[in-house]
């Protein structure tokens, strides 16, 4: 594209590998963000980019709210660090009270990490430390879905089902099994909300559970709306029948919601929104407000007291983060959560959703369109990849969006995705679409 900027090249030193990037291409013609307010960010050259994917999926308050940025500045003057280690500092108890509040019933236990990746990790390893604390060390077993996105750790690319981020580093977690994905354009393309089709998927989990015995299935992970796979929803049904074979096998299900947590589709987590309780959540990114790194796993209470057996003075679960519940962390949790409840921003997905809907829709029969999908302030609009040239077209959208139009979308392959801040304008709302479309008009 334009090397108009290429003058950030020497901003742009090769020490920085950058990740999930081109990184050559990306110093050839650098986008560089320097500062960000409300819903907008600042480019180094000082020109204002609207900001349609809340950063990456975190920023859920919108940017530098005055707050949260106070909150984080007196921690950092009065308690800069403390180890969590047998040791302790009110802000992570207070903040895992709040969270046990905001959560679905019965999820009112809370294991501070400090990142997505990592309260995945945190909670395949609660599932399999719980069947041993219950006397069936034999679930050993994962199950996770094709298109899934769980993070970069070990446990996440193993349970994980996107093909670039496994291939690459060998035979990962062994007794790991892979759901079908519920993409499916044949049938669903252009739903508006939940897709219709695809809830007999999830008897695909059944058909494991004959295949390996649920015996040995310690749990099943699941994003309840994957997101970095290109916004793939689930067909209506689909949760509920997943949620009834878990539970009668007695495997746990965790639903990944740290792109659905805090706000993104209309509820505190996607678990209310749909009305499906899982065993765990896991959550970071809207958690701080994306202003700090946390996250967090939401533990039913039950599965917490399966660990609370032997003697009192003995650590209980042999797992934890040396930032773990970091002060500044807390303090930004519990003023994004603040601001959050404050401006009734959960409610915001639900109010603007038929909006954003329509808007969204309004790309329907646009050049190289082939799929529009949306749920509460969530869209993807999947685009035909050029032949031999898969994500061409849409990393192109991407680029002009943000070079010529002043808009930072993101994109997956083929699928461009957007997930505002959840303080947007209706104006902005068609300013996005309004923008996109004139776009993909003009990419050939
Ligand atoms: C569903 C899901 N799980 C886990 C992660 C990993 O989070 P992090 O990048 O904070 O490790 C992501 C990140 O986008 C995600 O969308």
């Amino acid at each position: 594209m334009s090397n108009a900027q290429a003058p950030n090249a020497d901003l742009t030193g090769p020490a920085y590998w950058m990740p999930f990037t081109a990184n050559r291409r990306f110093r050839q013609s650098p986008r560089l963000l320097e500062r960000a307010e409300g819903m907008y960010y600042y480019d180094v050259d000082g020109r204002q980019v609207l900001d349609a994917v809340a950063g990456l999926w975190c920023c859920n308050a919108g940017h530098a709210r005055p707050k949260i940025v106070e909150a984080i500045q007196k921690q950092a003057a009065k308690l800069d660090y403390a180890p969590s280690f047998q040791m302790g500092h009110p802000l992570a108890f207070e903040l895992a009270e709040r969270l046990a509040e905001l959560a679905p019933s019965g999820l009112n236990r809370v294991f501070f990490t400090n990142s997505g990746s990592e309260s995945v990790d945190t909670a395949l390893k609660i599932a399999l430390a719980y069947h041993r604390a219950c006397g069936e060390g034999q679930r050993s077993r994962l199950i996770g879905r094709e298109k899934g996105y769980h993070g970069v750790g070990f446990g996440g690319i193993s349970v994980g089902g996107i093909v670039h981020n496994r291939k690459h580093f060998g035979p990962l977690l062994p007794g790991v099994d892979h759901l079908p994905h519920t993409l499916d354009l044949d049938r669903n393309a252009f739903s508006q909300g939940l897709p219709a089709h695809g809830a007999e998927l999830a008897d695909a989990l059944e058909a494991l559970c004959q295949l390996h015995d649920p015996s040995t299935i310690a749990a099943v992970i699941i994003e309840p709306i994957s997101g970095s796979a290109g916004v793939i929803l689930p067909p209506v049904g689909y949760l509920q029948r997943i949620r009834e074979i878990c539970s009668r096998h007695g495997i746990l299900l965790i639903f990944d919601e740290v792109i659905t947590g805090f706000g993104r589709i209309g509820s505190a987590f996607a678990a209310q929104q749909f009305g499906v309780v899982p065993d765990m959540i896991t959550s970071a990114k809207g958690l701080t407000n994306g202003c700090v790194p946390m996250g967090a796993v939401l533990i039913n209470e039950a599965i917490q007291d399966a660990f609370m057996h032997g003697p009192e003075g003995m650590i209980e679960l042999f797992h934890g983060y040396t930032y773990s519940g970091h002060p500044l962390a807390a303090a930004a949790g519990l003023a994004a959560l603040d601001v959050y409840q404050e401006e009734r921003l959960f409610a915001v997905a639900d109010r603007l959703s038929p909006d954003w809907q329509r808007a969204a829709h309004a790309l329907h029969g646009l050049p190289h369109v082939i799929d529009i999908r949306n749920y509460g302030l969530i869209a993807a609009i999947q685009l035909e990849p050029r032949p031999g040239q898969s994500g061409q077209r849409a990393f192109e959208v991407f680029e002009r969006m943000f070079r010529e139009a002043g808009i930072l979308v993101r994109v997956t392959g083929d699928i461009i995705a957007l997930s505002p801040p959840l303080i947007i304008e209706p104006s902005q709302i068609d300013q996005i679409f309004a923008a996109l479309a004139d776009t993909i008009r003009a990419t050939r």
